[in-house]
């Protein structure tokens, strides 16, 4: 990364949530604030280290934890928005129509919606602390879902986030006790934006090679 930061804090607009307060996205947003905070911290850094065209070896400890941070903090910041951009003020739907093109891509690839749904909410009750994102996989179309430790570690280069969940527990602390992780994880699916949802799929899908 060398370009110097200059990453901007996105607004969200999410109130009347089913099942996820407004005071918890409160919270939230101001967590996310942080993380694009850092992204430009780190950047603005890790571009002085660099400046001179060297980095010696008295440099290397401090440089090489910042670049390794500016991982997490990069996609706790990016994450964030797919998931505030993949929920809806007032609340959504449920599930997707069965005519849109989502629902269709989760029967060809796992054959069946209830079959993708079971997977991705597995995924989101796993142990530990990250997200529970399904990607569209360009190089065939199909969907995968995946499990991401932290911010950062499981993303797979190339991907494209269709529909993000957050499982980290500050998403959901203030509404649900730890173990009640399937009751956010509920709410989470009331409130999805399926039109967003959508969009990404149909973007992602002008990019598919096979
Ligand atoms: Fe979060």
């Amino acid at each position: 990364m060398s370009s110097a930061g200059s990453y901007k804090a996105r607004q969200f607009n999410l109130s009347g949530l089913q099942g996820i307060s407004d005071q918890t996205l409160e919270v939230h947003f101001k967590l996310y604030e942080g993380y694009v905070k850092e992204a430009n911290r780190l950047t603005e850094r890790i571009t002085e280290f660099i400046s001179d065209g060297n980095v010696d070896q008295e440099e290397m400890p401090a440089y090489s934890e910042l670049t390794r941070r500016l991982g997490f903090e990069f996609n706790g910041m990016v994450l964030h928005e797919y998931y505030f951009d993949n929920l809806k003020s007032g609340g959504g739907s449920g599930d997707p129509e069965r005519t849109q093109q989502f629902f269709k891509a989760t029967e060809k690839t796992f054959g069946s919606y209830e079959i993708w749904k079971a997977d991705f909410v597995g995924i989101g009750k796993m142990r530990g602390v990250g997200w529970a994102i399904c990607y569209q996989n360009p190089s065939n179309g199909q969907l995968s879902n995946n499990w991401i430790t932290l911010h950062e570690m499981g993303n797979i280069a190339g991907f494209n986030p269709i529909l993000v969940m957050d499982v980290w527990e500050h998403a959901y602390l203030l509404d649900y006790k730890p173990a009640d992780r399937p009751k956010y994880i509920e709410a989470f699916f009331s409130n999805i934006n399926w039109d967003t949802v959508e969009q990404r799929l149909k973007k992602s899908s002008r990019s598919v090679t096979a």
